[in-house]
């Protein structure tokens, strides 16, 4: 069967172009790139390269880059680096619907090391209180961290505007970019961030690589003392099989954003309209402008989402749900719950996240899919009557 895959905000397939540039490096050339030899510099000079492919996709600097081996290290060190930054400020600042990367972190710092956490909320659409952000700022803030692009619904933060106001304040400005990444256009130097982090797993690179632009100057306290290696700020042996690949991944992903916004964009919005009028009582969930251009998610009314998924994955389509099993009950997610989806609506809530490497075809596939699925799930919902929700 035919795989129909629309899960690219969970992971991406890794590009060919990527896998070919990284092959010499798992085989013939393995050596350790800070040998004095010329066989380890060749794999030295072959990363010093992908680190300028991946300034250039945020318009950074090179030696604003260091290599993590995951979006999670990059999220976790740019938080404990700005605490150990401020120790004598003990408040910091996030949003509720953040990636638990960044929501479980803070959640550990409120409970085990004594901080002020303040969740700055979101609207029913997925938008930021940015009064409220900016209310709570005060002269105990340590650090301000704020996703770029909601994994769930792909809904934007308006980065660059709460960039100025921190910057104003003087207090630490972090974002988590792993989702924006490849899909909107990030400049680290026109949107003036301390540092953000990015995975490349989400832009077709392999998992366990990730990246933490870390802004020229600011000083910055490593996670993983050890060795030189990024000059001193993440010790370990460089992962230079995937920093080659991250370096690729980002060249395409650059190349490959207006493709994302004009083609991607018009697969997402044929899918969506399709589905609010072909299905009854289904909905979107997230502000529909400003979200990324990849990502739907749709909650339909008196189904389970993981019904719906076990349904679609027997016609090969790959997608999420909106639920998060929780010591054995089957909640809404949190994204979801801040944003005050109804219970209805957003235990049916799947999220379609697409690429480049789908095509109209998949699109009608799904379409026809979910038509059948959903009118399979209703007539054995308890909560369906007449073509109704009761
Ligand atoms: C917004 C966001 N931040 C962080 C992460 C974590 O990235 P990684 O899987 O590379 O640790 C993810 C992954 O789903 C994500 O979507």
């Amino acid at each position: 069967m035919k795989i129909v895959y629309t899960d690219n905000n969970a992971t991406t397939k890794v590009a060919d172009e990527v896998i070919e540039e990284m092959l010499p490096y798992l085989g013939e050339f393995y050596g350790n790139p800070s040998s004095m030899h010329t066989f380890g510099d060749q794999v030295g000079k072959k990363i010093k390269e992908a680190r300028q492919k991946v300034a250039d996709l945020i318009n950074a600097d090179p030696e604003e880059i260091v290599f993590t081996s995951c979006g999670t290290e990059s999220d976790n060190s740019a938080i404990f680096s700005a605490i150990h930054a401020f120790p004598d400020k003990k408040h910091i600042i996030t949003s509720n619907v953040e990636h638990p990367a960044v929501k479980n972190l803070f959640m550990h710092l409120g409970k085990k090391q004594g901080y002020k956490i303040t969740f700055v909320p979101v609207d029913k659409k997925g938008i930021l209180d940015t009064d409220q952000l900016y209310k709570r700022m005060t002269e105990d803030t340590a650090l301000v961290s704020l996703m770029w692009a909601n994994n769930e619904t792909g809904v934007l933060f308006p980065i660059e505007e709460i960039a100025q106001k921190t910057r104003e304040k003087g207090i630490l400005f972090h974002t988590d970019a792993v989702q924006a990444a490849g899909k909107v256009v990030i400049d680290v130097k026109k949107t003036d961030v301390d540092m953000l982090s990015l995975s490349g797993h989400k832009i077709h690179a392999p998992k366990g690589i990730g990246v933490l632009y870390i802004k020229n100057g600011l000083k910055f306290s490593p996670f993983l003392i050890g060795g030189h290696q990024e000059k001193g700020r993440r010790g370990g042996t460089e992962n230079t099989v995937s920093i080659i690949g991250m370096g690729k991944a980002c060249e395409l992903a650059k190349k490959n954003l207006p493709v994302v916004n004009t083609a991607v964009r018009k697969l997402r919005d044929y899918l969506q309209n399709q589905l609010l009028e072909k299905i009854p009582s289904c909905s979107v969930n997230g502000d529909l402008n400003l979200r990324l251009p990849n990502t739907l998610s749709i909650g339909f009314d008196a189904v389970e989402g993981e019904s719906i998924l076990l349904m679609l994955d027997r016609y090969g389509i790959c997608a999420s749900s909106g639920s998060a099993c929780t010591s054995g009950s089957l909640d809404p997610s949190h994204v979801l719950m801040a944003m005050g989806v109804p219970f209805k609506s957003a235990h049916g809530t799947i999220r379609f996240s697409l690429s480049h490497y789908n095509t109209p075809e998949e699109m009608d596939h799904i379409i026809l899919a979910l038509i059948s699925v959903i009118e399979k799930l209703r007539a054995m919902s308890p909560f369906w009557k007449n073509g109704k929700l009761i």
